[in-house]
């Protein structure tokens, strides 16, 4: 059985005193939930302080990004060791704001998915379409080719540890939600692709996530779907309230 991971992205959101704020009210709404892994992805600059403020609590955290090399001259990135000693857990890799705006390539995605796993963070590798590609009926050669060359060299044991996230791209922001259908046949896809490239074991453990525009209304419906194990949460994950409430819907 899949556990259920919701993981919040505040991308370049929020500041410090709302970041620790919004972790008092999730860790004071999340009381009780048990079955949901939950994190949240604040700014890099405010990770000590929501680890901090997180700490002892069933709240994981995560970055939304790490550098492959362990540590030297490399003015601006962040070591996969330096997110560990703050007390991160998770890193997304490969969102596609990073490789669309910043130009990242799967093959940089693979880079830092191999030096997460080695200092025992839990990546979170995101795959997606853009509207063009999916117009053109490219979804899934997109999606296997974002998932080969980001997941390159992975050992069974080391994918088994890593979540992906299928966001499909014209549904982040933009409160266009895949529906339903669309989104498990493309995690149906990414599963089937895990058991060609690993085996049936690896292909049921690994969890899936969706993003794009979860949101309280439309969670539940997504989450129900056999092959969609959690989500990632941009928008909707800035407030307590409408986190809270996917999260509920995770439970159901
Ligand atoms: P959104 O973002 O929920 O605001 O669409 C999702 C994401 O980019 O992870």
């Amino acid at each position: 059985m899949r556990r259920p991971f919701i993981a919040g992205n505040w991308k370049m959101n929020l500041n410090l005193a709302s970041s620790v704020s919004l972790v008092e009210k999730l860790i004071e709404g999340l009381s009780g939930v048990d079955g949901v892994e939950v994190a949240v992805c604040p700014p890099s600059v405010y990770l000590h302080a929501v680890c901090q403020a997180a700490s002892g609590s069933i709240l994981g955290v995560g970055a939304q990004n790490v550098y492959h090399e362990p540590k030297g001259a490399f003015t601006g990135e962040l070591s996969p060791a330096m997110l560990k000693d703050v007390g991160c857990r998770y890193v997304i890799l490969g969102h596609s704001e990073r490789r669309n705006i910043l130009g990242e390539s799967s093959e940089e995605v693979n880079k830092k998915v191999e030096a997460a796993l080695a200092a025992d963070l839990t990546p979170i590798v995101c795959v997606g379409e853009l509207l063009s590609e999916r117009k053109a009926g490219r979804t899934h050669d997109v999606v296997r080719r974002q998932f080969d060359g980001s997941l390159s060299g992975l050992t069974a044991e080391q994918m088994t540890r890593a979540v992906i996230a299928y966001e499909p791209v014209w549904a982040i922001g933009t409160g266009e939600v895949a529906t339903p259908q669309q989104a498990e046949e493309v995690h149906l896809g990414l599963r089937q692709l895990l058991e060609s490239r690993y085996n049936k074991q690896v292909a049921e453990a690994v969890r899936i996530q969706y993003g794009g525009s979860v949101k309280p209304d439309n969670a539940a419906e997504l989450l129900a779907q056999p092959n969609i194990d959690g989500a990632l949460v941009g928008g909707a994950s800035l407030e307590a309230e409408p986190f809270l409430g996917i999260i509920a819907g995770a439970k159901n």
